[in-house]
This record gives C-alpha cells, sequence and structure tokens, in this order.
C-alpha cells in the first residue's frame, strides 16, 4: 500500500477532469478551443483524449486542490504545482497551456504534457518523473490502442501527441508514442510483450528520420518485426492529415509502409547526389554493404535490381561487387 501514490492518482484524475471542463465549458478556454480547432481536433478526440486547458493563472488548479484538502506539498512532489521561487507556497505548474493527460497502461493519468498555445519554449512541458510516472517505459495512448494490438499484433510508433490523435481519427487505432524521450531498451522490450511487429511513423523531418534509422536496431534486437512508414519531408503524420485527409494517410503512408532495408536504402541516398559519378559510386559501395549482409538471396536480387534499374547499371556487375563483399564478410 501507498497511500501517496493513491492520493496523486486521485489528484491527477480530478485535475484532468477540472482543465478538460474549463477548455470546453468556460471562457478561459476560448482561445486555446480556437486554437484546437486551428490543428483540426474534433470535439470527438478532445473528448476521447480528455484534452484540456491549463488558465495563464497562478493558482487555478492550487485553488481547486486545496478546496478538496489535498497536501500540497504532495501535489508539488507529483508534479501538479510548483514550489515558489521566493517565499513559501506554491503556484500551478501548467499556466497558459494546453494539457494532454497521459494515462498509464491501466488507464490511471498519471502525468500530463503541456503546449503552449502557437509559438515559444518550451513547446511541452511535462510533468516531471515520480512515484507515478517513468517515462522510458511508458507510452502515450497504450492503455486505448491495446485492444487494437492485441488483435493485430502490430504497434504504430508515433513520436507525438498530435500525430497519435490524428491517426486515431483515420483509423489508426494501435497508435502510440514516447514521450518526448527517445526510444529505450525498456519500451522495445515492452512494445514486444504485445506485439509482433511496429511501423514506425515518425516525423519526415531530418530529426525524425535519423530517430528512425537509430529505432531499427533497438526494435530487432528484441525480436519485433519492423516496417518504416515514410513521410514527405517536412511533414508530420498530424499535419499529413490535415493536409492530405485521414483516407490519404493510411494508403499512402501506413499500408505503404517499407522494409526496414528499403528505408535504409531511401536514407542513404537522400546524402548522396546521384546525378554526380563520385555521388552515385558512393551510393552504391554503401547500399552494397546493407545488401550484402541480407541472408535470403531473394532479397538481395529484389534491391539490387531495384538498384540497377534506378541508377542504369547492369544486374550483373551489381551482383559480382556484391558477392565479393559477401565473400568478405565471411
Ligand atoms: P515535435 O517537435 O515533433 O512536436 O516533437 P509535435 O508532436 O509535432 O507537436 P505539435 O504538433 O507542434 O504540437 C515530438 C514529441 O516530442 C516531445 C513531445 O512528446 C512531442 O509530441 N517534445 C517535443 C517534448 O516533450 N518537449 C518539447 O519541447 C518538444
Ligand atoms: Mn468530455
Ligand atoms: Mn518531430
Ligand atoms: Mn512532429
Ligand atoms: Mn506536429
Amino acid at each position: 500500500p501507498d497511500p501517496e501514490r493513491d492520493r496523486l492518482l486521485q489528484a491527477y484524475d480530478l485535475s484532468a477532469k477540472f482543465y478538460h471542463f474549463l477548455l470546453k465549458n468556460t471562457e478561459y478556454g476560448k482561445e486555446a478551443m480556437a486554437y484546437l480547432r486551428s490543428r483540426n481536433f474534433s470535439d470527438k478526440m478532445i473528448d476521447q483524449f480528455q484534452i484540456g486547458f491549463a488558465p495563464d493563472r497562478w493558482d487555478t488548479l492550487q485553488q481547486f486542490l486545496e478546496k478538496r484538502s489535498f497536501d500540497l506539498a504532495e501535489m508539488e512532489r507529483g508534479g501538479l504545482l510548483s514550489a515558489r521561487s521566493e517565499g513559501r507556497g506554491y503556484v500551478d505548474r501548467f499556466r497558459g497551456r494546453i494539457i494532454f493527460p497521459i494515462a498509464n497502461r491501466t488507464g490511471k493519468t498519471v502525468a500530463f504534457a503541456a503546449r503552449i498555445l502557437g509559438e515559444g519554449q518550451p513547446k511541452y512541458l511535462n510533468s516531471p518523473e515520480s512515484r507515478l510516472f517513468n517515462k522510458s517505459r511508458l507510452l502515450y495512448n497504450l492503455h486505448q490502442a491495446r485492444a487494437s494490438i492485441r488483435k493485430t499484433r502490430q504497434i504504430v510508433l508515433f513520436e507525438g501527441y498530435g500525430d497519435v490523435i490524428s491517426a486515431w481519427e483515420a483509423g489508426v487505432h494501435n497508435g502510440v508514442a514516447t514521450m518526448g524521450t527517445s526510444l529505450t531498451e525498456g519500451h522495445a522490450a515492452l512494445m514486444k510483450t504485445l506485439a509482433d511487429e511496429v511501423v514506425v511513423a515518425y516525423d519526415g523531418d531530418k530529426a525524425g528520420q535519423a530517430a528512425a534509422m537509430k529505432s531499427i536496431p533497438m526494435l530487432e534486437n528484441v525480436g519485433l518485426r519492423v516496417k518504416i512508414a515514410v513521410l514527405p519531408s517536412g511533414l508530420d503524420p498530424d499535419e499529413f492529415i490535415g493536409r492530405y485527409g485521414g483516407e490519404r494517410f493510411m494508403d499512402q503512408v501506413i499500408h505503404a509502409a517499407v522494409s526496414t532495408v528499403k528505408f535504409k536504402l531511401i536514407y542513404l541516398k537522400k546524402g548522396h547526389i546521384l546525378l554526380e559519378e563520385d555521388g552515385k559510386i558512393a551510393y552504391v559501395k554503401e547500399a552494397l554493404e546493407i545488401i550484402a549482409a541480407l541472408p535470403s538471396s531473394t532479397e538481395r536480387e529484389v534491391y539490387l535490381k531495384e538498384i540497377a534499374t534506378e541508377l542504369n547499371l547492369s544486374y550483373e556487375s551489381l551482383k559480382q561487387d556484391c558477392n565479393l563483399l559477401r565473400a568478405s564478410l565471411q
């Protein structure tokens, strides 16, 4: 029994409901609601994900918690309040921010991620790690995605909250996200207990694609099959859906997810200028290193033929170089 933990769970539960109410039903929430609408968040998703708003005031939540006889020092330890920088007492930790409640596996709210309205730093302010909340082992939306994951044995892994929510509305009900940290071995191990396959759907910018590259060995090392959903450069899944709609997202991104080898080749290609001989040769050399390591000769043939066609080279010479490389790997 851990009474402080139970009280914190209760405080997070009530606070999530309070912030959700303020967003939807009060003057305080007007601007935030307009912001969410401008980003295509529907009423249905706002309700389902219990999105809320923390007004830009010092003591809105503090008064709420005080009235309900919560111990404020305890609330500070749990990350709902902050100690005043001068003098005694507390202030609300989240002010003037959209609130995304973060639930644990059983659906209990254990933290908040709070987004600034519009531009500014930090974009997201999170609850600190606490006896309830361990970032490196928590996946956003796992409690709601579980049923679909169980059925499909597949998980779609996103970078952000907005991606999970927009994708849910588009029909992806097995989507989860890490909490601003990069993927950990703990996340990978957790996913392996629930699924056989992970579709990585990170942002289409440089950082997202580099993170997708890094995720491949982490996920494969625990025995998961991995596919990569490739976004057009610059767009994240939420932005893609906003621009092109959910149907195209399903067809052209999720169902078009590529093998890890294919993704590595795409990623590699971006680093070279293929119109120049040097760039072309360097790309082929690095691509052959990836392909030569594949145990299946059918797979090697498929990729070698693709490169041959694409770069107008003969399959024979690529195969020859590939086999030389394989011999040196033995
Ligand atoms: P992104 O920068 O891609 O943000 O970070 P986003 O999810 O697209 O956010 P919007 O659409 O602008 O609202 C991806 C994720 O990294 C974490 C959050 O989990 C975010 O969803 N992150 C990002 C933070 O924790 N803090 C930050 O300041 C920024
Ligand atoms: Mn509601
Ligand atoms: Mn990003
Ligand atoms: Mn993003
Ligand atoms: Mn986004």
